[in-house]
């Protein structure tokens, strides 16, 4: 374990999964609004680099801790060392495909992985927690836009983790009416900070579509694939909620509000409310940049779904939280960060 120490005793937020690409954007806000950060990631997915980087946008220090949390004697020795009294749990992991291939790793890491902090916060008493779900519990969307009450359904095993651990702490929360939990559905998250100097970092080649149009306009791929031109959407492409990771590191900190006012289990959705097909993204990242996304269409891959978008009303009723920043900010920022760390965090 490696740690440094942030000067005021107030108690902390702990964040899981903190060095990936939603954890240092919502550790920066959390430090900009003067929150203390202890944040454990395995460097599974991310690098210590880019808790460097969030410290150094803030002027703050993160209390760091390399560890995974599936071990429960870190979680303990953690919990019991420090002041922490609420969660925000983001480590897990997340690539669709993957999970089919591997599922054990995702049940493994995602539920076991959620039981084993649970298990901790119990102990040690620690009874707010902000969960990061996805839309993708909502399966294959039968009316949009999709509300909270949509029927949920789990397509591959990533999706079954995030629904399980959704169904995890509803239950914490019967057997405990002291238990805050609030479980955000994220849509389509994409953009960076606007320093340029965090952001997303995929290992492979991407499976979403923005890192992918960033990687074809910095010159690392030829052009980007457009799977499917035939779907029922406005222009026969893909259509999706796309939502900038500042304003979606905001709905946590709006979230952690609320969960310590409210008890009880809360699903809300962060999403804009918006439908952007894939290419209303390539003409709006082209308009924001000048960069040119040469594209070419491919067949429809398994398993996609033509629409998904959000009804975002639940997070402004109860969270008071709306997404703020435009298609072109995403875009403007994603492509900073992408100009300016061609190869992510692994050039520093
Ligand atoms: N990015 C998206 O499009 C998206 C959409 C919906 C939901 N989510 C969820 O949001 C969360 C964060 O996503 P992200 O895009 O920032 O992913 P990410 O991979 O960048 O971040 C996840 C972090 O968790 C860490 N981690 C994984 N397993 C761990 C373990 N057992 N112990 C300690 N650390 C561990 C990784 O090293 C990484 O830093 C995930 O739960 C993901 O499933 C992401």
């Amino acid at each position: 374990m490696s740690h440094s120490h942030s000067a005021a005793s107030a108690p902390s937020v702990l964040v899981t999964g903190g060095a990936g690409y939603i954890g240092t954007h919502t550790m920066v806000e959390l430090l900009n609004a003067g929150h203390n950060v202890v944040c454990i990631d395995n460097f599974s997915n991310s690098s210590p680099e880019a808790v460097r980087r969030v410290e150094k946008i803030t002027g703050r220090q993160v209390t760091l801790v390399e560890g995974d949390i599936r071990d429960t004697d870190t979680l303990q020795v953690l919990l019991s060392q420090r002041p922490i009294d609420r969660v925000i749990h983001f480590a897990a992991l997340k690539a669709v495909g993957e999970s089919v291939s591997r599922p054990l790793a995702y049940y493994d890491n995602n539920i076991g992985g959620t039981l084993a902090l649970l298990a901790a916060c119990q102990q040690a008493g620690v009874r707010r927690f902000v969960f990061s779900s996805s839309a993708t519990v909502y399966g294959n969307p039968q009316a949009l836009p999709l509300t909270e009450d949509a029927p949920l359904s789990a397509v591959n095993p990533y999706g079954a983790t995030k629904l399980m651990v959704e169904r995890i702490l509803e239950d914490m929360c019967h057997a405990d009416p002291q238990f805050a939990v609030v479980s955000l559905r994220y849509f389509n998250p994409v953009g960076a900070h606007d320093s340029g100097t965090i952001g997303e970092d995929p290992r492979d080649i991407p499976n979403n579509l923005f890192p992918f149009i960033t990687q074809v306009a910095v010159g690392k791929r030829p052009h980007l694939n457009v799977f499917g031109n035939d779907w029922p959407t406005h222009d026969g492409t893909g259509v999706r909620d796309y939502i900038h990771v500042v304003d979606l590191a905001l709905g946590h900190l709006a979230a952690l509000d609320y969960s310590a006012q409210q008890s009880g289990y809360a699903a809300v959705n962060l999403g804009t409310g918006r439908g952007t097909s894939v290419l209303d993204m390539v003409h709006a990242f082209e308009h924001a940049t000048g960069q040119r996304v040469p594209h070419v269409v491919a067949p429809r891959r398994a398993g996609d779904i033509a629409a998904c978008w959000a009804d975002p009303t639940r997070a402004e009723r109860l969270l008071n939280w709306r997404a703020q920043r435009s298609l072109e900010q995403m875009c403007a920022s994603g492509w900073t960060w992408q100009q300016g760390n061609p190869d992510g965090y692994r050039r520093s």
